[in-house]
């Protein structure tokens, strides 16, 4: 079924820029667009509680790749960031994948251009590369494997053990799997503008105040903050930690986002979002945070804006992203 008409210059600014009826109940419409045509909402931890509250599936960065991957929906609309997108639509070629809002991008894929890496990785030609899945298509591209926070040292680990590596681009994640796995690796130094401002100075009074609370920390925060964490994994991992952990407090170093998931699964418990460096009390991701429910019904109707890509580029990419998920599947991840 093909969606409502648009005018031709609607996508001007990225995304459908109409106004909404006020009055309309965005759940429920948004719950018949889906049915009318069959269509799956995959949305990530760091999207506002409303499209996570009517997402299909809420998940991290390699949840949302399987998902991806193995659902029979006709339109996959993804709230989340570009790369996500673009990482459903290699995955599912044959189907439309629509993002609400085609500015949604990552400050630390971008730290990443893809012509710099490819004189980077000439200086490396004996290495295998692989990278965060936070990247473009063009890096996946050039890439032996994808990796995600939650599989990153399997991935590693499933290497020989004097192979050499470069990893890319979050420095952080990659300075954290060397520790961890001792591998040896050349880490392009990209990192991600919403895990790198949290203050370590009001983390520590905060941890203070707070005695019993555990401190739970994404690898993509620096290690002096990492130094201080309780726990370290992906968004899902911090999740399953949080839900798990006998402790009634926390005090959750990453995209305040996950904590709508955390006060869901454990409305007794206390999660505290850890400060950044500047005035705010959490820490949000403005790519994220540009997808709205109303940004999210316009899409569905109108069936834009739509990820395309090159398929040329999409068969290159596509190589290590199936690396990654074969890998994953053989850890049980
Ligand atoms: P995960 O949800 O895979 O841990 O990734 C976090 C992130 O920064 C996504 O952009
Ligand atoms: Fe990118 Fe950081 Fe936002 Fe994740 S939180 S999408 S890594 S800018």
């Amino acid at each position: 079924m093909t969606g409502t008409v648009a005018p031709a210059n609607s996508l001007e600014k990225g995304y459908l820029d109409y106004q909404v009826d006020p009055t309309l109940d965005l759940f429920e419409e948004i719950e018949k667009l889906k049915k009318e045509k069959n269509a799956v909402i995959l949305a990530h931890y760091y999207q506002e509680p409303d499209i996570q509250d009517i997402a299909d599936y809420i998940g991290d960065s390699l949840g949302l790749s399987q998902q991806a991957a193995k659902t029979d929906a006709d339109i996959i609309v993804f709230a989340g960031v570009h790369f996500m997108a673009e990482t459903a639509k290699i995955l599912s070629p044959h189907k439309k994948v629509l993002l609400p809002d085609l500015n949604a991008g990552c400050s630390l894929a971008d730290t990443c251009p893809a012509d710099q890496f490819a004189l980077f990785k000439q200086k490396y030609p004996d290495h295998t590369v692989i990278m965060y899945v936070n990247s473009t298509a063009d890096i996946k591209a050039m890439s032996d494997i994808v990796c995600t926070s939650t599989n990153a040292v399997q991935i590693v680990e499933s290497l020989p053990k004097d192979e050499k590596i470069i990893f890319g681009p979050d420095k952080n994640l990659g300075a954290y799997v060397a520790k961890k796995t001792g591998r040896d690796m050349v880490l392009w130094q990209g990192s991600c503008m919403v895990h790198e401002i949290f203050s370590l100075e009001k983390i520590t009074k905060l941890k203070n105040r707070h005695p019993e609370a555990e401190f739970i920390a994404h690898p993509e925060c620096e290690d002096a903050v990492l130094k201080l964490a309780d726990y370290i994994g992906s968004t899902t991992g911090l999740l399953k930690y949080a839900i798990n952990s006998p402790k009634k407090e926390f005090i959750v170093a990453t995209e305040s986002g996950i904590i709508h998931q955390m006060q869901k699964a454990a409305p007794d418990k206390v999660f505290i979002p850890a400060p950044p460096n500047n005035n705010c009390a959490c820490n949000d991701c403005p790519h994220m945070k540009l997808n709205t429910l109303e940004k999210l019904y316009l899409c569905m109707k109108y069936e834009l804006p739509e990820v395309k890509m090159d398929e040329e580029l999409i068969k290159k990419a596509v190589k290590p992203i199936e690396r990654m998920l074969e890998i994953s599947a053989k850890y049980g991840l």
